[in-house]
């Protein structure tokens, strides 16, 4: 074999091999026990965090949702922060809130738009709860019991925060989103198993709000405030877990979904790129190498093995090539396939627009 052919077949094998290694790992920490004692009965004060720009057409929805938690509503507050949407989210929360006196809803106005995690800040600042939970306006919890759920983990000292689980409300194009979810979930537990995950999910995340604002608060220059957030506790030396049994369902769009993809792989690079790898604690540190090699390094030796394959043109680097290409028919391999190519588009776009303020995207 010449060496174009055989750097070409090196790098394709490492681009798969890596990331099925890591999987391999981590079906082995999925059986590990959690080490951790969920208490149901835990219920500490909560602020839920809701930031707003131009919700008006989920608003209300959502907190109806928060409504039907049979969390103690004398031990929650709701902050709504908004930031000067145009569709009348604001008014549409307050008259929620005037409609419903027995939960304590607050609804902020800021007079501009500075972005989620600056809102998120400004509730952080008034929140009075020892728990503090944020939420997407356009996202679903659909167990009754989601709060005290993700809020009974914390009822272990060794806890700093906690995320949920995620399923689609539908399937994305070619049915992309629900098998990229599937995967992911099984990583997210893993690594929480064995200490904890550096992606949370800003449908349901909660910290303990001591913790939160040690940190700073959310970052404003990281887009994937709810996961470096989680990080920098995690590396402080707590646990910052996906929680068994803790479903959220988020919203995907209609149109604009491959933007919607591009930009949060964006944040999730800002995210990795910045997260410190030598604060971790010996349990995180694997975890978190290899999650900043995944999204940092790894999507680039697939176009780099296609083009040595294709500049040497010799009769097995055509051939795999060619394999290559017919595998992207098995949907597996199209799902991982997409999610390389939206991590290379976000890692140059992140070069001239880090899209901490985003377009809102129909859902
Ligand atoms: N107050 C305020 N100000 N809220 C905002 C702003 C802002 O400038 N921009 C967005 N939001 C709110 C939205 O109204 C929504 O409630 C939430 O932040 C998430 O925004 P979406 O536009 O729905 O983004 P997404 O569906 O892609 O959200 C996911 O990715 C984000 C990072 O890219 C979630 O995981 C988010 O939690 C995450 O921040
Ligand atoms: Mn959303």
């Amino acid at each position: 074999m010449d060496p174009l052919t055989a750097l070409g077949a090196a790098l394709a094998a490492a681009h798969f091999g890596a990331p099925l290694a890591y999987y391999a790992a981590a079906k082995r920490w999925l059986k590990m026990p959690w080490r951790i004692r969920p208490d149901p009965a835990h219920t500490p004060t909560v602020t839920v965090a809701i930031p707003t720009y131009n919700e008006a057409g989920h608003i209300e929805e959502k907190l109806e949702d928060i409504y039907r938690q049979d969390y103690p509503r004398d031990r929650l507050e709701v902050i709504v922060v908004d930031s000067a949407s145009r569709d009348g989210t604001a008014e549409k929360a307050r008259r929620w809130a005037e409609a419903h006196p027995d939960v304590d809803v607050k609804v902020v106005e800021e007079p501009e738009r500075r972005g989620k995690a600056a809102a998120l800040n400004a509730a952080l600042a008034m929140a009075r709860g020892e728990v503090f939970v944020i939420t997407d306006a356009d996202c679903r919890w659909p167990q009754r019991d989601a709060l005290r759920r993700a809020v009974s983990w914390l009822a272990d000292p060794a806890v700093g925060a906690v995320t949920c689980l995620k399923r689609p409300a539908a399937d994305g194009p070619a049915g992309v989103e629900a098998g990229y979810r599937d995967r992911y979930n099984v990583l997210r537990l893993a690594e929480s198993k064995k200490w904890a995950t550096p992606v949370f999910h800003g449908e349901l995340a909660a910290y303990r709000t001591e913790l939160l604002r040690k940190i700073g608060g959310f970052p404003l220059d990281i887009g994937a405030d709810d996961s470096h957030t989680a990080t920098l506790i995690a590396l402080t030396g707590y646990r910052a877990v996906a929680a068994e049994g803790l479903w959220c369902v988020e919203a995907v769009p209609h149109n604009g979904y491959h933007r919607w993809r591009i930009r949060r792989a964006q944040h999730l690079i800002q995210h990795f790129l910045r997260a410190p790898l030598r604060r971790a604690p010996p349990p995180m540190r694997p975890i978190l190498l290899a999650e900043k090699y995944l999204h940092l390094a790894n999507p680039w030796l697939l176009p780099a093995a296609a083009v040595a394959l294709a500049a040497t043109a010799t009769p097995p680097a055509l051939a795999l090539l060619a394999a290559g290409a017919a595998a992207l028919a098995l949907k597996p391999y199209r799902t991982w396939a997409a999610a390389q190519l939206y991590l290379m588009v976000a890692a140059v776009k992140n070069l001239r627009n880090r899209e901490l303020v985003w377009e809102k995207q129909e859902k």
